[in-house]
C-alpha cells in the first residue's frame, strides 16, 4: 500500500469513512485514526502499530454535542473536567456505548473520549462525523510521532494516509482520567496537571502504584513505551555526563534544560529554553538520535511540576528498557 500525504480534510475523511487508517495532527502527539465502529478497521490499525490486542483505544469525537457517539452515559465527574479542560489535552473514560467495537475498548466496558483542540484535527473529526478511534501514531513501544515524517518513519506502507496540519504544540500525551468511579483518578498524566484538575474537582487521585495481581485500572501502563533503539539513561545533573570518556560521549546524545560542561561533546545536542519545550522536542530528539545511530542518549530529569510530571513519566518509561 502507498501512503498517502494529503492536504485536504474531504479526501482524508473519505478515506477514513470507507475503513481506512488515517493519521493526523492533534495538539498532544499525531493519532492514527479509525472508524471505531468498524470492526475490520479497528483489526488493521491494530496490525498496522503492531499493538497488542488487550490495550484499549481512546475514541476522538469533534466537539461536545457529540459525546454520545463513544460512550453511553455522561457522568458528573466527567462533564465537570470536560466543560473546564475540553476541547483539549485530556480524555474521560466513561462507559462505552454500544456502537463502539468490543475490540476497540479491548473488551472493556468503558471507553476513554477525548475531544482535541486542534483545529484541522476537529475538522477531519467533523467531515468524518463517526466516532474515530486513534492512538498514537507511532510502532508500538516507540516514542510517539510529533511530526508527520516521524509517522512515515514507522508506519510508510502500513497506514493509507497522512493528514498534513500544523505541528502539535504540547508533544506529549492527553491527561487520561477515569470517571466512572467514586472520584475522579488520573492514570496517565499530561499537560493537564493534577493541581489543575483538583481546582476543578478536589477530590482527585493520582493512580498510585500498579498494584500487582489485580487487574490493571489502564491496561497501557503494562507495555513498555516510548523506547528508541538506543539506550536512555536519566541524568539529574550534567556532572554525570561529564563523567563519562569523550569515547562514550561520542556516541551519545544528550538532552535537557541545562547546558553541558564546554569539554563534553557528544553525538547529538539539544538544549531547550523551557520545560514546554523540552516535552514538545523530547520525542523527536530520541527519533533523531536512532537515525544519526546513537548507541546511548542521556536525559536530564524534567523538574516535578506543571507539564514536567508527565515529561518525567515519558522518561522514566523510555528509560525503563523493559516491559513492566
Ligand atoms: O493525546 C492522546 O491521548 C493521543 C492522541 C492521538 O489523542 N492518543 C494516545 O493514545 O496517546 P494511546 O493509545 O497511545 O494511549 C491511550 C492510553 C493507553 O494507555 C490506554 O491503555 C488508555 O489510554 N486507555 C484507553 N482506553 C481506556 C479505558 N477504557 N480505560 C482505561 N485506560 C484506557
Ligand atoms: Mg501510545
Amino acid at each position: 500500500m502507498k501512503t498517502q500525504l494529503l492536504s485536504d480534510v474531504r479526501t482524508a475523511a473519505q478515506i477514513l469513512r470507507a475503513g481506512g487508517l488515517v493519521a493526523f495532527a492533534t495538539e498532544t502527539v499525531f493519532g492514527l485514526g479509525a472508524d471505531a465502529t468498524n470492526p475490520a478497521a479497528i483489526d488493521r490499525l491494530f496490525r498496522a502499530k503492531g499493538r497488542p490486542q488487550d490495550n484499549p483505544l481512546i475514541v476522538h469525537v469533534a466537539d461536545h454535542q457529540r459525546w454520545q457517539l463513544a460512550a453511553s452515559k455522561m457522568t458528573e465527574q466527567a462533564e465537570l473536567l470536560l466543560r473546564s479542560f475540553s476541547p483539549g489535552p485530556i480524555t474521560v473514560v466513561l462507559p462505552k456505548s454500544d456502537k463502539i467495537g468490543e475490540s476497540v475498548t479491548a473488551g472493556l466496558s468503558t471507553v476513554g473520549l477525548r475531544i482535541p483542540a486542534h483545529a484541522l484535527a476537529r475538522e477531519f473529526l467533523s467531515a468524518c462525523n463517526v466516532p474515530i478511534a486513534a492512538p498514537s501514531a507511532n510502532r508500538s513501544g516507540k516514542p510517539s510521532a510529533t511530526t508527520w515524517q516521524a509517522v512515515l518513519e514507522d508506519l510508510d506502507g502500513e497506514i493509507d494516509a497522512i493528514l498534513l496540519g500544523e505541528p502539535c504544540g504540547i508533544g506529549l500525551e492527553s491527561t487520561v482520567v477515569n470517571c466512572t468511579g467514586d472520584v475522579p483518578v488520573v492514570l496517565r498524566t499530561g499537560a493537564i496537571t493534577l493541581e489543575q484538575l483538583q481546582a476543578v474537582a478536589p477530590e482527585t487521585q493520582q493512580i498510585t502504584s500498579l498494584a500487582s495481581g489485580g487487574p490493571l485500572p489502564s491496561p497501557g501502563l503494562r507495555y513498555a513505551h516510548y523506547q528508541p533503539a538506543a539506550k536512555v539513561s536519566l541524568v539529574r545533573s550534567t556532572a554525570e555526563v561529564a563523567a563519562f570518556t569523550q569515547e562514550v560521549l561520542s556516541a551519545s546524545g544528550y538532552c535537557g534544560l541545562s547546558a553541558l560542561n564546554a569539554g563534553s561533546s557528544v553525538g547529538l545536542l539539544r538544549v531547550f529554553p523551557s520545560t514546554e519545550a523540552y516535552a514538545r522536542g523530547f520525542y523527536e530528539f530520541l527519533r533523531e538520535a536512532d537515525r544519526v545511530g546513537l548507541a546511548n542518549v542521556f536525559v536530564e530529569l524534567a523538574p516535578n511540576s506543571g507539564i514536567g510530571v508527565a515529561l518525567r513519566d515519558r522518561q522514566q518509561r523510555a528509560a525503563a528498557g523493559e516491559t513492566h
